[in-house]
């Protein structure tokens, strides 16, 4: 294989060149959030983008490194913030890094134990994602969160527990102000 580069544009998170575009909708995360009720009306009324990842095209092999931009746009279903599905990795003993480039929001991680660790992210916030820790990622403020990921090439994703069960927390605004709750169905 050769060595290559891509472009990325910091201000919009987009990726130009050799890459996969994978595009997450509302209606694509069903059930995910848990006001179902207000997840239903909106999809009913015509569906919401919730995250774009531009992920470049490497093999999925021990050796190689992934790497991704993704791009959370604003918003909340009820009170809580759009935020990715969230997984952990099929291969678990799998690191991950993530740099933020743009917008403000949290890193939910969870391990199997339901050990819980939230960190802010904001521009410049380089967070450590051990191995064995699910992640999911939550926006938290008016503009797109935008951050640049890497992590082996093996990792793969597993989203089933997390699409069963969920995190134990949860994100939500409240009274104008950012909370992170017990989720009251896991
Ligand atoms: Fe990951």
């Amino acid at each position: 294989m050769e060595p290559f580069n891509n472009y990325l544009n910091f201000n919009t998170g987009e990726i130009l060149g050799n890459c996969n575009i994978l595009i997450r909708h509302l209606s694509d995360m069903e059930g995910m959030y848990h006001d179902l009720e207000a997840a239903r009306k909106i999809i009913n009324e015509g569906d919401r983008l919730i995250y774009r990842v531009y992920n470049i095209d490497v093999p999925e092999k021990y050796g190689h490194l992934q790497h991704c931009t993704s791009i959370i746009y604003p918003g909340r279903i009820g009170n809580e913030y759009h935020m990715t599905k969230g997984h952990f990795h099929a291969q678990e003993d799998t690191a991950e890094i993530y740099l933020v480039l743009q917008g403000t929001g949290k890193l939910l991680m969870q391990k199997k134990d339901r050990e819980v660790k939230v960190l802010d992210m904001q521009s410049g916030s380089i967070s450590y994602i051990p191995p064995y820790w699910a992640h999911r990622t939550i926006n938290t403020g008016n503009t797109p969160l935008i951050f640049f990921a890497v992590y082996p090439g093996e990792a793969g994703h597993n989203y089933g527990i997390i699409k069963s069960k969920g995190f134990s927390k949860l994100i939500i605004e409240k009274d104008g102000q950012i909370k992170v709750i017990d989720n009251p169905n896991y």
